[in-house]
């Protein structure tokens, strides 16, 4: 326990003395949320295939992604923060990081409260259909229920697609480089709940080295990049939360 403590008394120091944090998120923050993540034993991929998200996949059959999205993506809208969502907004407010990157869809942390946010693989939010362009919010309850009842057909008749990045797609080129600028010009960079086994935000923690910045890991399992942290928390992110507020006063 003391170990543990002594190094999350480091990682404190480090975010203290920063200039410039940043902080990347994974499908693992939104866990304790009830979303699964992708790649663990019991994630999406496990259920719904690895194929879910690929591109082809959703124009070669669409309504097989569509039933995804309906148990998958449509029900993350009834879902709400968690503590390390709110934790990452309060160290924004506290100044302590000024950008979060997220691969995540779930929009949890604008929910939360940040403000300075990339969400470099869309968000749920929006969708659009692929003929006509019409958009729908599906925040709006009427938008959400329109599709749901049309089986995600537009009023055209066309398909529509969530504004989230499918395997073959170009991601957001905005979100992005805004995320590669704010790496790039890291002195701390924080990884939250990813396995960093996607590209090209796994290439993010990567910039943020090139300029020297320190990197800590807070995962339960490895990453491709343990062996460039300063230190890697391999342990549950509510337990590490939970340890970060009860010192983040003392900062
Ligand atoms: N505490 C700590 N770590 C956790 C927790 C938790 N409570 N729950 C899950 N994790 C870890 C898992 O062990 C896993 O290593 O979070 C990681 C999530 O990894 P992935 O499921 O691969 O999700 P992510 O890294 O976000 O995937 C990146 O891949 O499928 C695409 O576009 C999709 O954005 C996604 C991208």
């Amino acid at each position: 326990m003391e170990k543990v403590e002594g190094l999350i008394k480091i990682f404190l120091t480090n975010l203290k003395n920063s200039k410039r944090a940043v902080v990347l998120t994974g499908a693992g923050v939104s866990v304790p949320s009830g979303i699964p993540d992708f790649r663990s034993p019991n994630g999406l991929y496990a259920k719904y295939g690895q194929d879910i998200f690929d591109i082809e996949m959703f124009y070669r059959d669409p309504d097989r992604f569509y039933d995804f999205a309906r148990e998958g993506l449509i029900t993350m809208l009834e879902v709400q923060p968690n503590k390390v969502h709110y934790l990452l907004a309060k160290l924004e407010d506290k100044g302590l990081i000024k950008g979060l990157i997220t691969q995540n869809i779930d929009g949890l942390h604008i929910i939360a409260g940040n403000k300075n946010v990339a969400e470099i693989h869309g968000s749920i939010r929006i969708w659009n259909c692929l003929k006509c362009g019409k958009r729908y919010e599906i925040l709006n309850i009427d938008n959400k229920n329109y599709l749901l009842d049309n089986n995600f057909r537009c009023s055209c008749g066309s398909l529509t697609k969530p504004d989230i990045t499918f395997f073959g797609e170009m991601l957001p080129l905005e979100e992005f480089s805004k995320a590669q600028r704010w790496a790039e010009n890291s002195d701390v960079f924080i990884t939250m709940g990813t396995s960093l086994v996607v590209y090209p935000a796994a290439q993010l923690p990567i910039y943020a080295l090139r300029n020297n910045a320190k990197l800590f890991i807070i995962n339960k399992g490895e990453t491709p990049l343990d062996k460039y942290a300063t230190i890697k928390f391999d342990t549950d992110l509510i337990e590490f939360c939970t340890y970060i507020e009860e010192l983040i006063d003392s900062l």
